[in-house]
Order: structure tokens, then sequence, then C-alpha cells
């Protein structure tokens, strides 16, 4: 039987790659430019990490992570998001010690189980950004940079989204007021949300189910909660986003997915992805790299889905290969196997060749060569070599020259201009 890939889980085919890879240098050229620097996690985290950064229970921790024991029976988890791992890695290595460093991104795959369609996938991939510094500032050019990123990709109607989750200290009386309105609807929530209720009121507010999304509509929201401090930092926030020509909508009713959420959020939306509209998404997290046994530094930032911006670019340019230069065409065994070292000595020297390996006719190999998009080919037979040449077809004109084995290297750097 045949085995596929595992549903939700997606090849990226060569002819894909192309964008892929134009998409992340649009990325590290950009936030390079803002200051940040890469950093690579691992993919695979002790479970402990993401059940307590992102909260025992959100959706991605209940329901959504691939996690299975390893041969010593501890608990492993597949990356669902980047976040929690950058912490981590800035804690084990003590990076505060070094004020340098503060500005991360990094690009890579994520996991969670959640039902596949457009948009969703259960291996998916972020561009992630984190910020280490405690400023309204660094909010809004966290923001900044998210939507300057959009922008140099082209994706159009983007909206942003943003919202304040508060501190800890107004938390505590939302969510006595939050209690109070759902016990008064609690027949009216849906199974999910009737549990949720008990253990995270605040997740009622991303409920999917209809009736539970009406119910929210009414229900009282943090933004009118927030202690004064929250609300200062709030109105900082919006005011530099306003002197950066930022445009947003204040939206209290979004609430993220992730529990370590504190202040400002933000998610930047589209129409043309259907439901699911979110390109990217993130905000401020104070609290999480002490709970991850650091040092009280907060954070903010975002990740942005991959798979969603190209799909927004479907159609786009951007990211093209580089096509094939020059083609080797031989007839022979002999031809072949000198071809086979003019091939590899001239890749060696910067110059994107290929050849036919498989003895097919001259007529097929030209095609072969078309296809590729040469502009040239080179073709040797028996008749070429015992007169120690081989000839040199421009594809275009369709004209032939002949060129002396001899010295063939330097000659064709010196046609394609890679010759020091
Ligand atoms: P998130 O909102 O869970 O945030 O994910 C960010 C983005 O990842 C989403 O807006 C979406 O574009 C993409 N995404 C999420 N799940 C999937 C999926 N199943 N298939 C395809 N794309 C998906 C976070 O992950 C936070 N760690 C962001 C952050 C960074 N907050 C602060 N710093």
């Amino acid at each position: 039987m045949k085995i596929t890939a595992i549903k939700g889980i997606n090849d990226i085919l060569p002819d894909e790659v192309g964008k892929w890879q134009w998409v992340e240098s649009v990325a590290r050229r950009i936030f390079a430019n803002f200051g940040f620097r890469e950093i690579r996690i691992p993919i695979l985290e002790k479970t402990e990490l993401f059940a307590r950064s992102i909260g025992e229970s959100t959706d991605i921790v209940e329901k959504e992570m691939y996690t299975f024991p390893d041969r010593n029976r501890q608990l492993l988890t597949l990356r669902p998001e980047a976040t929690a791992s950058v912490v981590r890695a800035f804690v084990q290595h003590q990076l505060h010690l070094q004020p340098a460093m503060r500005k991360f991104y990094t690009i890579g795959p994520m996991f969670r189980h959640e039902r596949p369609q457009k948009g969703r996938y259960r291996q998916f991939h972020q561009i992630n950004v984190e910020a280490f510094i405690d400023d309204p500032m660094i909010d809004a050019e966290v923001i900044y940079l998210l939507l300057v990123f959009l922008q140099e990709l082209n994706i159009p109607d983007i909206d942003l989204h943003i919202n304040s989750m508060g501190c800890v200290d107004c938390r505590q009386p939302f969510r006595i007021a939050l209690s109070e309105y759902l016990a008064g609807v609690s027949e009216r929530l849906c199974q999910d949300c009737q549990r949720r209720r008990l253990t995270n009121p605040l997740r009622i507010f991303d409920c999917k189910v209809e009736s539970c999304r009406q119910l929210m509509r009414d229900a009282p929201v943090l933004l009118d909660h927030l202690c004064d401090d929250c609300r200062s930092n709030f109105a900082s926030v919006k005011g530099h986003l306003k002197s950066l020509g930022v445009i947003f909508t204040i939206n209290p009713h979004m609430v993220r997915g992730l529990d370590y959420y504190t202040r400002t959020t933000f998610e930047a939306l589209t129409p043309h992805l259907g439901a699911q509209n979110a390109v990217g998404g993130g905000g401020r997290y104070d609290g999480l790299m002490k709970i991850l046994g650091g040092p009280d530094l907060s954070g903010t930032g975002f990740a942005i889905g991959m798979e969603r911006l190209l799909l927004l670019l479907a159609g786009k340019a951007g990211g093209q290969q580089h096509p094939i230069r020059l083609f080797v065409a031989s007839l022979g065994a002999e031809a072949q196997s000198r071809g086979f070292q003019l091939v590899q000595e001239l890749r060696f020297r910067n110059l994107l060749v290929e050849m036919d390996y498989e003895s097919r006719s001259l007529k097929a190999q030209l095609r072969r060569a078309d296809k590729l998009g040469a502009t040239h080919v080179i073709i040797m037979g028996e008749n070429e070599l015992a007169k120690g040449v081989a000839l040199l077809r421009e594809m275009e004109v369709g004209s032939q020259e002949e060129v002396p084995l001899d010295g063939i290297v330097e000659k064709l750097l010196q046609k394609f201009d890679l010759v020091m």
C-alpha cells in the first residue's frame, strides 16, 4: 500500500519553495533593520514548558498538542508555538546578562492537532518575533514591524485589531464580573463552555459556537476593568501607534488563544481567507519569564502563519528559481563521461549547469534544455571529441560555434561573465 503524508501535514514542492525562500528573505532583511537577531530553537520540548506557559486549560494544551513519552517515559511535545521556547532559551542561557540580546526572531514548523482546512494545518510554519523590553514604545514597534513586513510583501486589506488583557491586578475583579455574568447564562452555554466557565472563563470569548458568541457580545470585557496603570499603558501604546501612522480597531472581545498574555494584544486580520482570518497575532506577556524560572523581564512579540501568507500571495510574482544557464548534451559513452566532468567543474566555478544522465537522443536533450530555460547548450559527440572541440549552441537564435575543448571552462566562464 502507498504511504502518504499525515493529514494536515504537507509537502512543500520545489515549485513552491522559491516563494517560501523569498518571504523568509524579506523577513530576515526587515527584522535585521529593526534590530532583531535570529535564534533557532528545538522542535521538541518537555511538555511541561507549554503546559505552564500557554496554559493548562487552553485549547492548544487541552486538545491540540502532539505529546508522547520518549524511551525514558519523559513526556515530550512537538512545539505548538515558539514563544515559550524562546523564553526558555533566553532563561537557560542567561541572555539577560547581555543587554544587547533583547530582540529575537525565529522561523520554522509548529504542530497543532486541529481540524485541517484551508489555512489551518497540523504542521504549519510561523515567522515569530519576540522582544524582551518593557515599554509601550516596543509594543508599538513590534506591531509596526508586523505591518511593515506585510506591506513589503504587498499583502492587501490588512485590518489591525488591538486590545488590552490587563494585568493580574485588574484581571481579578474582572473575573468576578465575568463569572457573575456567565452564571446567569450558564445553561445557554455549549457543553465545553459550561466547563470553561469554571476552569478558564476568559476562553469563552474564543468559542466558535454561534449561541456562545451571541451571549459573549453582552459579556463584560477586560478593557472596561483596566487598572490605572494598564489604562495609561494602553493609552501610550495607542499614542505611539498613532505617531507612526498606524490605523487600528480596538476590539475588546479579542482574547487570543494563549493564557500568557497581559496588556496589549493584537491581530492582523484579512477578509480573504474565510474562517482562518488571522494572518498573524501576538501581544505582551509580563510574568511569563518568571513563571519559567527566569528573571522578571516582560516580553512582547507576534507570530505570522507562513501558509496563510502564501495563500494571500498566490498568483503573485516573487521567488522565481534561477533558471539553468547552460545544458551539456553529449552523445556516446566517451562524450558523456567528458561532459559529466565538464558539468561538475563548471558548477564548482558557480555556473548553473545541467546535463542528461540517461543517454537520450540529441533532440530529446535539446528539448529538456529548453524546458529548463537554458540559454546555451554544449553539444559533444564522437566527431567533436575526435576534433578536440565541442559545439556551443545559442538556444534563442539556434546558431552554433565550435569551441576547443582545451580551455573550454575559461571560455564558458568568460561568456557568462563569471571570470573574476
Ligand atoms: P497564534 O495566534 O496562536 O499565536 O498563532 C499565530 C499565527 O500562526 C496565526 O495568526 C496563524 O496565522 C498561524 N497559525 C496558528 N495556527 C495555525 C494552523 N493550525 N495552521 C496554519 N496557521 C496557523 C502564537 O502562536 C503566539 N506564540 C504568537 C506570539 C509571539 N505572541 C507573542 N509572541
